[in-house]
């Protein structure tokens, strides 16, 4: 048996980020980066974009100063020529692309008797069909060279519904979907695909929802580890899925929840968890 080293090892590969200027996307560009990858960071504000690319350029080691791991590119997934300008970006500037990271995403809290069907089909543009033209954009590229991995970003909602996001449950159920019709269809061409599911973190998208409020002591009390997560423990899961060390992963969607899922009802947590009677 062949004893593989510096499986997480990523030099060499040149990664996209959607939605990479801020939260889980940043993170993961910054481990990307941190494990060897040239990363290309994408979002719709110029100005968010270069803030991200001064952060990262800081932050990564084991690159030459001179010669930066991290370039931003203006990216709205919703725009077919937006995305496709992002993935030549990325071969015009470091010769090549070899992961796509699929972060960018948006959500609408309300009660679904007021959700409107624009605002249902908001939600699904970016986070859905954002990612299918991600992945196209991305996937001739790897056909040709008979080589990529995709990593989409799910969530828990991809399996237990979160009350009163319909739109985004509904797109993020979508997304586990997408990721298996393409680990499916592409395999033959050398891509993997794979997702990662984060639980509970604390960011832009969801910081109000979450952080001080009835909902978050809620969501709390349900997670085994009793926190929520942070960005960068995102960015563990995917250095996994992008490097040699998940070489034969694809299709998989790797939560990362702290036991949210696993808590299923809260037994732990219930009033007659603790009891003698039990
Ligand atoms: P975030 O708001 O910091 O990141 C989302 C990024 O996507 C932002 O930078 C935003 O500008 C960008 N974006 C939105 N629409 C875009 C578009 N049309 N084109 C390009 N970029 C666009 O929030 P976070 O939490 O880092 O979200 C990243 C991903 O993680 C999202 O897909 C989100 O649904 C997912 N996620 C987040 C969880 C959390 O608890 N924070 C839990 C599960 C999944």
């Amino acid at each position: 048996m062949s004893v593989q080293t510096r499986i997480f090892d990523l030099t060499d590969k040149v990664a996209l980020v959607t939605g990479g200027a801020s939260g889980i996307g940043l993170a993961i560009a910054g481990g990307l980066a941190n494990h060897g990858a040239r990363v290309l960071i994408g979002s719709r504000s110029v100005d968010k974009v270069e803030g991200a690319v001064a952060q990262l350029n800081q932050q990564t080691h084991g690159h030459d100063p001179g010669d930066p791991a991290i370039a931003g590119v203006q990216l709205d997934v919703t725009s077919d020529t937006s995305v496709q300008r992002a993935v030549r970006k990325a071969v015009d500037l470091f010769g090549s692309l070899h992961i796509l990271v699929n972060s960018a995403g948006i959500i609408i809290r309300k009660p679904t008797f007021d959700l409107t069907a624009q605002q249902f089909n908001e939600v699904h543009e970016t986070n859905v069909t954002g990612t299918l033209r991600c992945c196209q954009a991305a996937g001739h590229l790897f056909r040709e060279q008979h080589g990529g991995c995709m990593i989409n970003i799910a969530s828990i909602a991809s399996f237990v519904d979160l009350i009163e996001v319909t739109a985004y449950t509904a797109a993020k159920n979508a997304v586990l979907s997408l990721t298996r019709s393409l680990a499916n269809e592409w395999a033959k061409y050398g891509i993997r695909t794979n997702a990662i599911a984060p639980g509970f973190v604390p960011t832009d998208l969801n910081r109000s929802m979450i952080e001080n409020t009835d909902r978050g002591r809620r969501i709390l009390e349900k997670t085994p580890m009793g926190r929520f997560g942070v960005s960068d423990e995102m960015a563990g899961a995917a250095v996994f899925l992008a490097s040699p060390a998940s070489n034969f992963v694809n299709g998989h969607t790797l939560v990362v929840d702290g036991g949210y899922l696993a808590s299923g009802i809260g037994d732990s947590f219930a009033p007659w968890a603790s009891s003698s009677d039990v």
